[in-house]
């Protein structure tokens, strides 16, 4: 696959085959990510692969996020009803990978590797895609949680979690559609 097919054909992936993803395919794709710009090449993209009781432990805190979104008249049957699926939902991600970015500077150069970061996610999510290799991007609310930071080992004070990458091998792909260029580009005098 070239890269401008890979580009127009990569869709977030949200059903995922259940096998997860090989460690040596995780490095190979996300070595990708190293290539992205950056500006005085700071190379602020952080990786963390979640091991299986970390994941256990952040199903577990995703199935409480649901359970607390339940109607206030909600009966106990129904609140953990909500919280099994969070659960589910969570646990049917094959491989979850944290992305974080270093932000240890001023305001101009947090935002420069914030965008870095991102520039990092796009080549992974490409070279992914390339390898047959699904991803989704998520910044759910347990990505921003003191205590996901903690269980992660990232430092919240250093590091910024820019989304968690679900990963695995696409069982479904859904369709995708963009504005026309013409909407979103236009030319000055
Ligand atoms: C910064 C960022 C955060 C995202 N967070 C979520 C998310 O929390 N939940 C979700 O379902 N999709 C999330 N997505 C995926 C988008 O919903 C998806 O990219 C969009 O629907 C376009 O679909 P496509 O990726 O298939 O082209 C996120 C994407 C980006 C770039």
């Amino acid at each position: 696959m070239d890269v401008l097919e890979a580009i127009e054909s990569r869709r977030s992936v949200f059903k995922f085959k259940p096998e997860p993803v090989a460690n040596d395919v995780i490095e190979r794709v996300f070595s990708y990510g190293r290539w992205a710009q950056n500006h005085h090449l700071t190379e602020p993209w952080r990786f963390v692969v979640l091991g299986p009781e970390t994941k256990e432990t952040l199903a577990k805190r995703y199935a409480e996020i649901q359970r607390a979104k339940a109607a206030d008249d909600a009966d106990d049957l129904a609140k953990q009803a909500l919280a099994d699926a969070g659960y589910a939902k969570f646990y049917s991600k094959p491989t979850i990978v944290a992305v974080s970015c270093v932000q240890d500077g001023d305001e101009i150069k947090n935002r420069e590797d914030y965008a870095a970061a991102c520039c990092a996610m796009q080549n992974i999510a490409l070279a992914g895609w390339a390898q047959g290799v699904g991803m989704q991007w998520t910044t759910g609310p347990v990505t921003l949680e003191t205590e996901t930071y903690k269980l992660l080992g990232i430092d919240q004070g250093a590091e910024y979690i820019i989304g968690f990458m679900y990963m695995g091998y696409p069982e479904e792909i859904k369709d995708g559609s963009r504005k026309e260029l013409g909407e979103v580009l236009r030319y000055t005098e």
